[in-house]
């Protein structure tokens, strides 16, 4: 009863900012987003009758207090599912910094809701799991499949329907890059989860969100299906924009960037005078990830890493979801 699981984080071009249910974490709208091929969360999970209780480290460390009884709810959902009450030890590591804007939530939930599923002898479809693993982090549904995916909505109240499709495969534009710009590895102040539901229940912009985002969807998916970038990148980078401008009309406002994520912004704008099909979105954080080319990509990433304040870049392109391994991490 001992697993090993691979997912991704994957970046939303059309963002997921808001929950209808909070219990079930239903959005209030759909969104799309690309699997990265690298940054990589590994959980290895065993269930066993040796176990008094569950017990979670992450990144080496011991996980306590409400973030070990987050996990302990998903433990039991899995239980739920499987018939049965045993307790489990399960070890998580990611190579790059948790909960600073770069989607760590989604490859961990992934990883963890595969893992979790394999050692308790649950054969769930990639839509079940996602749906299972969205009540993790919400995020975490569009990890569980590989290349570009999209979260729906679902209308049921259960969250049954509510779940990330594959909308096309990795390989349907495959010199397609994320270039993933790390200015602060430290753990933001305000959690996505805090942040949306304060802008859900403060920001006056929330409903004119709501009621754009079905039209942002639709064009950024046309642009995806044609492979133009130009119409991709621009729907995503004021979607992205439009999800700031949300939070930042919340009261109190919420504010992710820092200077330095100005800066990069300003400086993909510049390469963009300069004839490079360069185009940003940003999370929940200070890291901003810049689309473009794979030919692109190394001048890119040169020119944003001259900047005062960035410490690295990671480029990536599309990538695979969730796969199962034979290396436990114990
Ligand atoms: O699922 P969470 O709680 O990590 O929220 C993710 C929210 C954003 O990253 C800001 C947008 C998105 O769609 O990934």
């Amino acid at each position: 009863m001992k697993a090993t699981a691979h997912a991704h984080p994957n970046i939303a071009l059309i963002k997921y900012w808001g929950k209808r249910d909070q219990k079930l974490f239903l959005p209030h709208t759909p969104s799309l987003s690309m699997t990265l091929s690298s940054l990589t969360a590994v959980t290895t999970a065993e269930f066993s009758a040796s176990l008094a209780a569950d017990t979670v480290m992450l990144d080496g460390r011991p996980v306590e207090g409400a973030a070990l009884e987050r996990f302990s709810a998903h433990l039991d959902r899995i239980r739920a599912l499987a018939g049965i009450s045993l307790r489990a030890r399960v070890v998580s590591a990611n190579d790059f910094p948790t909960a600073a804007g770069l989607a760590s939530s989604a490859a961990g939930g992934a990883a963890l809701t595969a893992a979790l599923c394999r050692a308790a002898g649950l054969d769930l479809s990639p839509h079940e799991m996602s749906a299972l693993a969205r009540r993790f982090s919400g995020s975490a549904c569009r990890s569980v499949e590989g290349g570009f995916c999209q979260w729906n909505r679902g209308e049921r109240t259960d969250g049954s329907d509510s779940f990330a499709v594959q909308v096309f495969p990795a390989g349907h534009w495959p010199e397609l890059r994320m270039v993933v710009t790390v200015v602060s590895a430290a753990q933001k102040e305000v959690s996505s989860r805090a942040g949306m539901q304060h802008s859900v229940e403060t920001s006056p912009f929330f409903e004119a969100w709501v009621r754009q985002v079905d039209a942002d969807l639709a064009e950024a998916l046309s642009a995806l299906e044609r492979r133009d970038l130009r119409a991709l990148g621009s729907i995503a980078e004021t979607n992205a924009c439009r999800m700031h401008a949300v939070a930042l009309g919340a009261h109190p406002p919420v504010l992710y960037m820092k200077p330095v994520t100005l800066d990069v912004i300003s400086r993909v704008h510049a390469l963009r005078a300069q004839g490079i099909e360069a185009w940003f979105t940003l999370d929940a954080g200070p890291n901003p990830v810049v689309l473009c080319l794979a030919a692109d990509a190394p001048r890119v990433a040169a020119a944003l890493e001259e900047i005062p304040g960035v410490q690295k870049t990671v480029t990536a392109g599309p990538g695979e979801g969730v796969t199962q391994s034979e290396k436990h991490l114990f």
